[in-house]
């Protein structure tokens, strides 16, 4: 059975079993701060376990994309080396939400396993958490398992999301590859070897863990299951290994050809193969190499490839060219794979041309650190700036180093990484409340897609992410209510700000975000104090939200507009808005030429002057997709869904929970103040509606006003007055070029005459007045071809400071060097410097010492002089 075959096997079996078949959900988790990528099955049910969200269906079975790199599953150091570790996989899963248990899940699994799939009963193997009588039981009883073939684990039977979510004991299924493969039955000192192999996880779901560790159990004990699918097809396609697969095979084929070697084998083309899947999925999901979070983890994935690549000998590019083999194994089952082959095969590109161009940035970098080192140890501080600045990975510096006879100081890298660790911490004192609110039932009603206005009743309130019952006059926290007018920061919209008031009390909210389906207004106690149960009144600062309206739904048409002019290609990538303007990232692999920005203006400007009606409809999912609703990928929705249309003829039909105006018209006026790069392959438009946009061409009216009167030009002749300055301009330059390079040459003959003889060696230190260090070059080169052989010295004082350049042509640097010269020099002046044996530069900080110095140079060169 092919990969593919597998994996539509398993969605029908347990779709024939009442299972409702669900889709992969994104790699990147919607809504859940705690989880870095989807790292399993449940991880889009996370929400229905916790009781937090009901669906219409209590069985669910689904083939999910994972990633497992960075965060708390992490395989990515293992990629290449064993057998079955990948960055990327996917997991097939039947889940229970309350309806079936363990006795059920172990069923269906032997079941699947034994009877739809045919493996010999005598292959498996069982392991059951060793406080699990139960399971161990149903696999006996039940199942008729041999009970010699069960083993009783502590944490390898336990399956948690995260460090909090939902978690459980678990049952486990394995397979034993054979006595030609080393390795032990599960918890046996050899069980981490390749010989029997996890296949299958039945998680009985029980608990929910929180921050602080402790577990309260779900409202109805569940079951999430996962098991491998490229496990599974290793097995019954006869092989031990998963890269010996179909798919891995393909992929591996085209990697050696890319690179060009003829040794499959290769680990390295395992590596490739590997996280050539896990980067195409993530930039389909909306991640882009870059230095923080995600972004990083994925540039460490792309560069961890190139670089097994280059260790192979790929002498180009070479890792875009697989993404076709990757969509002719995996795009029938990911169409998005097939849509996006141009944009992901053009991040990549960019990634890795990128990464050419750091290696040569980093190499010089590590070079003048290795040239300056007194010993052979690199400072802790040298190798993270390669790695945070650079993105110079450790292990490359390791291999550097390695080879010239130097060591890391690791434990300074990581002293300098903890620090940076905490400093990104700081950032994410969000996470704290978010998960206070976990145990907050129900959701917040919002109340203000038409009033701006409300009275709300306090159900929560925090100080310091700590639940509190009042909060009172100073303090600052955060409420939350059980309905409000303040739209919760979401979909790019921006929160409201206002104040919530009642009897005596004044609390002014500077923002408003939205958690787990509730509100959190965020504020200070101005006057009085609020308490939970109190009712207080809220009112939204209304001037800003009606702005950031116009913004919203100019968004929605601008977004329609770049489909329409550039192609449907175009996906939102990001969104912004507020009362001051609105930002929307978008992929295109090209900047905008200024007659399409032109277009793109017009077109929405045609549809706010046509003053449609903006209408709303909640629907289904489905009915929404029918209705050609644009659908944000990674974003997550309910069963029933808010779809507004707006423009002529549904212009922009999209699904969205933002607040909007009521008729196209209301925008009033839309102008595009930037369009520029982000990433490789996305687009950044920024732009302003109504009374802003209006307020911008005055601006710029003015703007170029002044610019008039300066130049005494009109608007007509401006241009061509700016241009002849320009030309002017230009040709001054030119002139105080060459009259610079004029002196130098002028003054290099003239203090050549001051060299001595030091045994039989011209030797020239000399102050040149007024040159920088520019021109301090330009003089070195004079005196060097004047003198024809000799060690020199020059210097210039600007600004209380010296400029010092060395010099030794290059018959005498076996003898002496200017970088000693240099050190020596530019130390006794109170600064450093450093160079090659030809030339070194350097500077000083006393320029009183200057004279004496130049002095002592003859004598300095006597001593130092090898023979
Ligand atoms: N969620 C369980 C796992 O990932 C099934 O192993």
């Amino acid at each position: 059975m092919k990969t593919g075959e597998i994996r539509e096997a398993f969605l029908a079996h347990f779709e024939s079993h009442g299972h409702q078949r669900v889709p992969s959900s994104s790699l990147v988790p919607a809504d859940d701060p705690t989880l870095l990528f989807t790292n399993a099955g449940m991880n889009q049910f996370k929400d229905v376990f916790l009781g937090a969200e009901t669906r219409s269906y209590s069985r669910a079975v689904s083939a999910q994309r994972c990633v497992r790199a960075g965060g708390k599953h992490n395989d990515l150091e293992n990629v290449g080396y064993t057998a079955r570790h990948h960055t990327f996989f996917e997991m097939l899963g039947n889940f229970s939400f309350g309806d079936y248990f363990k006795r059920e899940a172990i069923r269906f699994a032997w079941d699947f396993l034994t009877v739809e799939l045919g493996l010999p009963r005598e292959k498996l193997w069982v392991t059951v958490h060793i406080t699990d009588d139960e399971a161990e039981k149903i696999w006996i009883e039940d199942i008729g398992f041999p009970a010699e073939r069960i083993s009783r684990l502590d944490e390898d039977n336990f399956w948690q999301m995260g460090d909090t979510g939902p978690c459980g004991p678990s049952s486990e299924v394995f397979y034993d590859h054979g006595e030609d493969v080393p390795g032990g039955p599960p918890g046996s000192p050899d069980d981490d070897l390749d010989r029997y192999i996890e296949i299958w996880n039945l998680v009985f779901m029980q608990y929910n863990r929180s921050a602080d560790g402790e577990m309260a159990p779900l409202p109805k004990p569940s079951v999430d299951t996962g098991m491998g699918l490229e496990r599974i097809a290793a097995i019954l396609q006869g092989v031990h290994s998963n890269y010996d697969i179909d798919l891995f095979q393909a992929l591996i084929q085209s990697a050696a050809e890319m690179v060009g070697t003829d040794d499959l084998k290769a680990s390295s083309l395992r590596v490739i193969a590997d996280h050539i899947r896990s980067s195409a999925f993530l930039i389909i999901d909306g991640v882009l190499p870059g230095n923080e979070g995600r972004s990083y983890v994925l540039r460490r994935i792309m560069r961890r490839a190139i670089r097994h690549g280059n260790k192979l000998g790929a002498d180009a590019l070479f890792f875009h060219k697989l993404v076709p083999s990757l969509v002719a194994e995996m795009g029938d089952f990911y169409p998005e794979l097939r849509e996006q082959q141009t944009r992901i095969e053009d991040v990549i590109r960019g990634e890795e041309e990128q990464f050419a161009r750091t290696l040569e940035q980093g190499m010089v970098i590590l070079n003048e650190a290795l040239a300056e080192m007194s010993g052979t140890v690199i400072p802790g501080d040298v190798v993270f700036k390669l790695y945070d600045t650079f993105g110079f990975p450790v292990d490359l510096t390791n291999d550097i180093a390695r080879e010239r006879d130097f060591s890391l100081d690791m434990e300074g890298y990581e002293a300098a990484m903890q620090a940076q660790r905490e400093r990104s911490k700081e950032g994410g004192a969000f996470a704290v409340d978010y998960n206070r609110t976990l145990t907050l039932d129900g959701e917040t009603l919002f109340t203000g897609y038409d009033e701006s206005t409300g009275s709300g009743t306090v159900v929560a309130l925090l100080r310091d992410g700590e639940e509190v019952n009042a909060l009172t006059a100073g303090d600052n926290g955060i409420v939350i209510l059980d309905r409000t007018p303040f739209y919760g920061e979401s979909g790019g919209q921006a929160g409201d700000s206002g104040y919530l008031r009642s009897n005596g009390l004044r609390l002014e909210i500077s923002d408003t975000t939205k958690a787990r389906g509730h509100h959190l207004h965020h504020g200070k106690v101005l006057e009085g104090s609020i308490a939970l149960g109190d009712t207080v009144e809220c009112e939204i600062d209304n001037a800003i939200r009606q702005k950031t309206r116009l913004n919203h739904s100019a968004t929605h048409l601008l977004h329609a507009a770049l489909r329409y002019e550039l192609g449907d290609h175009v996906a939102q990538k990001g969104s912004l808005v507020d009362g001051q303007r609105l930002r929307f990232d978008f992929s295109n692999p090209e900047a905008m030429t200024p007659e399409q920005l032109r277009a793109v203006e017009d077109s929405v400007n045609a549809q706010i002057r046509a003053n449609v009606e903006v209408t709303t409809q909640i629907m289904s999912m489905d009915e929404a997709r029918e209705a050609g609703a644009m659908a944000l990928f990674g974003e997550k929705y309910g069963d029933e869904v808010r779809v507004l249309t707006m423009g002529e003829n549904g212009f922009s039909v999209e699904l969205c929970g933002g607040t909007h105006v009521e008729r196209t018209g209301d925008i009033g006026m839309f102008r595009i103040l930037s369009e520029g790069g982000l990433a490789s392959g996305v687009r950044r438009i920024e732009a302003v509606t109504g009374e802003h946009a209006l307020r911008e061409m005055r601006t710029v009216d003015h703007a170029l006003g002044e610019v008039c009167e300066l130049l005494r030009a009109t608007t007509d002749n401006v241009r061509d007055k700016v241009a002849a300055l320009r030309s002017q301009n230009r040709d001054l330059e030119k002139e105080l070029a060459r009259l610079k390079q004029k002196l130098a040459s002028s003054a290099g003959s003239d203090i050549t005459a001051s060299a001595i003889d030091v045994d039989g060696v011209k030797v020239l230190a000399a102050a040149v007045d007024g040159a920088d260090p520019g021109a301090l070059r330009g003089i070195m080169d004079q005196c060097k071809n004047k003198l024809g052989s000799g060690v020199i010295l020059l210097a210039a004082v600007n600004d209380d400071k010296v400029a010092l350049v060395a010099g030794v042509t290059k018959d005498l640097t076996e003898r002496v060097r200017a970088g000693d010269l240099m050190r020596e020099f530019a130390g006794r002046l109170g600064g450093k410097g450093g160079g090659r044996p030809d030339m070194a530069q350097g500077g000083g900080t006393e320029p009183a010492l200057l004279p004496a110095a130049l002095e002592a140079v003859p004598a300095w060169v006597a001593e130092n002089l090898k023979a």
